[in-house]
């Protein structure tokens, strides 16, 4: 008994330090605890809850990391609407709203507002029930959303129990905040979604939706989502004098634990409050999140409460917003791009438009499919729109205006550069060039050899690429390590130095580890992380060469598609020969050191694993797998010299052995959890 009520306390006493850490990390961006500290205390808390899984609470820091996934999410009805806003596009509009308050609600007393950023997300509603989340929930029509508490906790800076202080009485209190995706996230999820060949999202609000209703938690967990608390509705809060205004709830926001976005200002006018309009207009392309304008509040919760909502709105807020980012503008051409792959891509050219600070004067038109959809036609008058202040997009075509002699564009049959023909698989929506040796492709390719991520080489850039190929100096990537300084020379605007530093930077690639040459390489469907994963099972090209395709395709994280994909090009005679030539070059196709040395560095590295029962999700081979992955190493009976053991449902002997040797045990979840934060 007293051993239990120990045990309790203990438990109890690790989530309220991990608690504090976490909020340290994520909300007050000042961490108190060191990673490793915290991963062991983490640990030491699941091994606590694995032997009491009577004693896991809704709250306790392990409850973050996902479930397995949801069929359908479950509609729920929100206990107090969630209204949107009326919007005003300039100073003089926010001054017609002051207006028409002031005559609806005469008042005398000096008025204050709240100004505070609209940060590009999806509202979510929070529920807390004795201070513990109990759900949370999409916006959806504002009446009816989607019970999404399973994602919404695995967003970090959310608190899953409240600090309430000497407000514990408090049974419910609802909050209301904007889910958001960092800028940098919102960018990785489009470049991951390109190379995949997946429809981009348009902007970090349409992303933070997507992911908010993900059906897969543990992928949304992955995800960085983050949260900013700007609505606080406590019940019976207007009897008690807990928060009489905005700025207040604001406060007790943050004492609560939640992360509110902490540049938000109290405006003594409507002046102030253009002011804080004007500064945050270019000043918000400094944050690492994206707004679309300011939230401008009246600041009195009494006064609120006189002016009350119409059908949509409250009539005591007001969404005063920056200058669209969508423009209309002209078709001058269109254009097709070659790329690395030979894909083709169709380009809009348009007369230049001023969109969010820039100017834009070309768009993307994806592929044939998208044009036809858009039917969009040279000559024609579109809206472009900057997405997340990145991509410039055509998103609609104003037939109304469109010239009576326009024809459809139709995508060449012929390639635009080597006027080689092109072709389109039924099952694809590209259509490509295949001309090995055409020009564009191979411009692409050395592009992309040379880029960050592959060989890194600095200095070549798209214009010397352009020239190295249009000169005939290069006709494939391995003839980038026979150029000479004296070659270089030639070229328009080159002196001796930089191209002696170009010649060593080119040198200097040699360096670069197995992983990023055959990244390089620019076989289809490997990226950075499906080429670690290749080299990390195959060490040396010789072994991945004569590798089967389906021991390819049984890696983790790899699969059928890329494993055809790899296979395949390695059984082209070219493909062949540039690798012989790259080997000669001296560049690395065998795993050195360095990955060995990174690999000690791994989360299970030295560590024995024994599987036993089902896992819900991961069959044993996958399980097997990723252990592997991260360094461990995976035997079949339980010994003294067994770290772990992971356990499924019906597990046997093996579980009562683990238990008599005193052996850890993970469950998958926590297996995943623990694998995740080794991949961050
Ligand atoms: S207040 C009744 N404050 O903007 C109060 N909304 O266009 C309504 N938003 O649905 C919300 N930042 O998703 C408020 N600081 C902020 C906001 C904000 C972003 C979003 C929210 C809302 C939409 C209305």
């Amino acid at each position: 008994m007293t051993q239990i009520k120990s045990e309790i306390k203990q438990i109890e006493e690790l989530r309220q330090l991990l608690q504090q850490a976490s909020y340290a990390y994520y909300v007050l961006d000042a961490p108190i605890m060191e990673d490793a500290v915290y991963d062991r205390l983490y640990r030491e808390l699941q091994q606590m809850e694995i032997e009491h899984p009577e004693l896991v609470r809704l709250d306790s820091p392990t409850q973050r990391v996902g479930e397995k996934p949801a069929i359908h999410f479950t509609s729920v009805r929100h206990n107090i609407p969630l209204y949107s806003l009326e919007n005003a596009f300039d100073i003089d509009e926010l001054q017609s709203w002051e207006q028409r308050w002031r005559r609806q609600t005469p008042t005398t007393d000096a008025v204050e507002y709240v100004s505070e950023l609209k940060i590009d997300g999806s509202a979510i509603a929070l529920t807390y029930e004795n201070g513990i989340l109990v759900r949370g929930a999409t916006r959806g029509d504002g009446i009816m959303g989607e019970d999404i508490t399973q994602n919404v906790r695995t967003i970090r800076s959310i608190p899953l129990r409240l600090n309430l202080g000497d407000l514990e009485n408090l049974e419910k209190v609802e909050v209301r905040g904007e889910a958001f995706l960092p800028l940098d996230v919102f960018r990785q999820i489009n470049e991951e979604r390109q190379k995949a060949g997946e429809q981009l999202f348009a902007n970090p609000r349409n992303a933070a939706a997507g992911t908010l209703r993900q059906l897969d938690s543990r992928i949304v967990a992955k995800r960085r989502l983050d949260f900013f608390a700007y609505t606080l509705h406590i019940s019976g809060m207007d009897d008690a004098s807990i928060a009489n205004t905005q700025w207040e709830a604001l406060e007790l926001l943050e004492k609560m634990g939640f992360r509110v976005n902490p540049n938000h200002k109290l405006c003594a006018s409507l002046a102030e409050v253009a002011e804080y309009y004007q500064y945050w207009d270019t000043e918000r392309l400094n944050l690492p999140y994206m707004t679309d304008g300011v939230v401008v509040k009246l600041n009195s919760f009494k006064l609120q409460e006189q002016l009350g909502f119409t059908q949509k709105f409250p009539r005591w807020a007001v969404a005063l917003k920056y200058p669209a980012e969508e423009a209309p503008t002209r078709v001058e051409n269109i254009a097709v791009n070659v790329g690395r792959t030979g894909a083709l891509t169709p380009l809009a050219q348009m007369r230049p438009v001023q969109l969010a600070g820039t100017t834009v004067s070309r768009a993307t038109l994806h592929n044939s499919d998208r044009v036809a959809q858009l039917d969009i036609r040279i000559g024609d008058t579109v809206i472009v729109r900057k997405a997340g202040e990145i991509i410039p997009e055509v998103t609609r075509v104003l037939t109304e205006l469109r010239p009576p002699d326009s024809q459809p564009f139709v995508m060449p049959t012929h390639c635009p550069v080597c006027n080689q023909p092109v072709v389109r698989e039924s099952d694809e929506a590209v259509t490509r060039c295949v001309n090995a040796s055409c020009p564009a492709i191979l411009k692409g390719e050395i592009e992309h050899w040379v880029s960050r991520d592959a060989l890194d080489i600095k200095g070549v850039g798209e214009k010397l690429v352009h020239q190295l190929v249009d000169k005939n100096l290069v006709h494939s990537v391995a003839d980038l390590y026979d150029l000479t300084a004296d070659q270089l020379c030639a070229l328009e605007r080159m002196g001796k130095k930089s191209a002696e530093k170009l010649i060593d930077a080119i040198a200097q690639s040699k360096n670069q580890p197995w992983s990023r040459v055959l990244y390089g390489l620019g076989i289809r469907h490997v990226g950075s992380v499906n080429a670690q994963l290749l080299t990390q099972k195959y060490p040396t090209v010789d072994q991945l060469v004569t590798a089967k395709q389906s021991d390819i395709a049984d890696i983790y994280g790899i699969g059928a598609e890329i494993a055809q994909s790899v296979y395949q090009w390695f059984r082209i005679n070219a493909n062949q020969t540039l690798v012989q030539r790259l080997q000669l070059t001296g560049l690395q196709f065998v795993a050195t050191e360095d990955t060995t040395v990174s690999n000690s560095n791994q989360k299970f590295a030295g560590k024995t694993f024994v599987i036993t029962g089902t896992l819900p999700t991961l069959k044993r081979d996958e399980a097997k797998a990723l252990i592997q992955k991260a360094g461990g190493k995976v035997t079949d009976s339980v010994s003294k010299k067994t770290d772990y053991l992971v356990v499924g449902a019906d597990a046997g002997s093996k579980l009562e052995k683990a238990q008599t040797l005193g052996i850890n045990q993970l469950n998958e979840t926590q297996l995943l959890e623990i694998l995740e934060d080794s991949q961050n």
